[in-house]
């Protein structure tokens, strides 16, 4: 018989048909399809019509909703308080008879965190910043949680807190290297991972599916582009693709003059047109480094290489990302431009549910458009490519190099075009060294930050 997606020989998609296997490997004995029981099914209507008939079967309902309780999916958020991490509980808070909240964690929004402790009830969060958990649980202490939710401190915690028995899923919503180490202890865990954190499978990518391949875990994909070309795998088999095609809208600047990016600054490059993201994803968007992350990401998720993975932009955001086949045919995935979309089928998968979110009104959009990306003016793609295709340690380079220039020209240090300059100098200071162990990425990246951090001084 002809070997379905997803069920691929190379690539994390191994893992994604393991997941739909009844007592799947997720080491939290709890099998996928168990998740799948609609919350809106037969169980839910035999509760409600037992409801007027006496104690005896009051007791059975009580039972039954303990068994649902039992049951829900509980989930981790990393990063609660972000924008990935707050659509994650919008979603998660809409389908209470699915889900449960277990941890929340953030770096230092205490107030906000507060609020999510006192909506989701979780039994531990982590707070990064050692001052902020203190007055979070001074907060606590005088509120009507006290006692219920454990505080845990340091970034250190996360490895820790995710390894937790009351964790199904982990939601790595995380920006940047710091969302490695917890995506490796989750799956080492047996936790499945929904991963918005595609920086991880930049740097990490060789060890990762190594890792999925030995334990038989589940990462799934929260980035709307390889969400959109899970859901275009559906029914077909690998055989029958041609091409991965990831579209792009191309950021604030896509209609910009080259020569007038040098003056661009960082409030126009964090006006996303499309898109309400965080600060670091927003600024690479506009660099399109956020699509050359994507390539990387798509490379280590579905096992194509780097000339099978196309990038086209669209500045309208309404399709978002294809498949081509072999026959020619495209399968494309549409919808607004909204993550609470693909956050809720990384919840779901393989089933869908029910969502309350907006839908898109064919009759009022406007044309839609697709054009090929200029590598010249935006140079980040074309370098992210020449790191995959370099490969080994040279993604964790490319990565460690972009976010340092990030943070340099969110603070006002560089100009936009000195963005790609530090990235591709920092590749061409690197001799590239097999990705395979966790102490070998974490000294790449230290390096890469510590030099790109040494050069500016000197040179600035
Ligand atoms: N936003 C999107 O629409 C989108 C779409 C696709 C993929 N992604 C990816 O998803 C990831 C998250 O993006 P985002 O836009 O949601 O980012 P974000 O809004 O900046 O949120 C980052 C989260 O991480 C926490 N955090 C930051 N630094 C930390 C540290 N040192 N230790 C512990 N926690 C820390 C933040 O806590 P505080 O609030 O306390 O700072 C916040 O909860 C990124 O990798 C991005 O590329 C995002």
């Amino acid at each position: 018989m002809e070997e379905r997606i997803p069920c691929f020989e190379e690539g994390l998609l191994v893992n994604f048909f393991l997941c739909v296997e009844p007592d799947g490997l997720s080491g939290s004995g709890r099998s996928v399809p168990e998740w799948n029981s609609s919350p809106f099914g037969e169980d839910h209507g035999r509760i409600e019509s037992s409801f007027a008939h006496g104690a005896s079967n009051h007791c059975r309902r009580h039972k039954k909703l303990e068994n649902r309780k039992k049951a829900m999916k509980r989930i981790a958020v990393l990063g609660s308080t972000g924008s990935i991490g707050r659509s994650s509980l919008d979603v998660i808070g809409s389908l209470p008879d699915e889900f449960r909240v277990s941890c929340l964690s953030a770096q230092k929004s205490v107030s906000l965190l507060h609020e999510q402790i006192e909506r989701f009830h979780p039994s531990c969060v982590v707070v990064a910043d050692r001052r902020a958990a203190a007055e979070l649980r001074s907060r606590l202490a005088s509120s009507s949680h006290h006692g219920t939710t454990m505080v845990l401190d340091g970034e250190s915690a996360l490895t820790e807190v995710v390894q937790r028995d009351d964790i199904d899923q982990v939601i790595v919503a995380l920006v940047g290297f710091l969302g490695l180490q917890p995506t490796i202890a989750a799956l080492r865990a047996g936790k499945t991972v929904a991963l918005a954190n595609k920086e991880t499978l930049v740097v990490g990518g060789e060890l990762i599916t190594r890792l999925l391949r030995e334990t038989g875990g589940t990462l799934l994909p929260i980035d709307s582009e390889h969400s959109a070309i899970l859901q275009c795998f559906a029914g077909e088999s690998r055989e029958s693709i041609a091409n991965l095609i990831l579209t792009a809208s191309g950021g604030p600047f896509l209609r910009t003059p080259t020569h007038l990016l040098s003056r661009v600054t960082s409030e126009q490059a964090l006006q996303h047109p499309n898109w309400s993201m965080g600060r670091k994803i927003t600024i690479d968007s506009a660099t399109l480094m956020n699509k050359g992350l994507e390539v990387i990401e798509a490379h280590y998720l579905f096992g194509f290489p780097a000339e099978r993975i196309q990038v086209v932009i669209h500045p309208q955001s309404i399709v978002h990302s294809m498949v081509e086949f072999i026959d020619g045919s495209i399968k494309a995935q549409l919808g607004l431009p909204d993550m609470k979309i693909p956050i809720q089928y990384a919840l779901t998968y393989p089933a869908r549910t029910h969502s309350r979110f907006r839908r898109l009104d064919f009759t009022t959009l406007p044309p839609m458009t697709f054009e090929r990306p200029d590598l010249e003016k935006f140079r980040c793609l074309a370098l992210a490519y020449e790191a995959l295709r370099a490969g080994g340690t040279m993604p964790a380079v490319l990565n460690a190099a972009n976010e340092v220039a990030v943070e340099l020209f969110l603070d006002g240090a560089i100009r936009f075009t000195d963005i790609p300059a530090i990235i591709e100098s920092a590749l061409a200071a690197h001799d590239s060294v097999p990705a395979d162990g966790l102490e070998t990425l974490i000294a790449v990246d230290r390096e890469t930050r510590q030099a790109v951090r040494e050069e500016y001084t000197v040179h600035h």
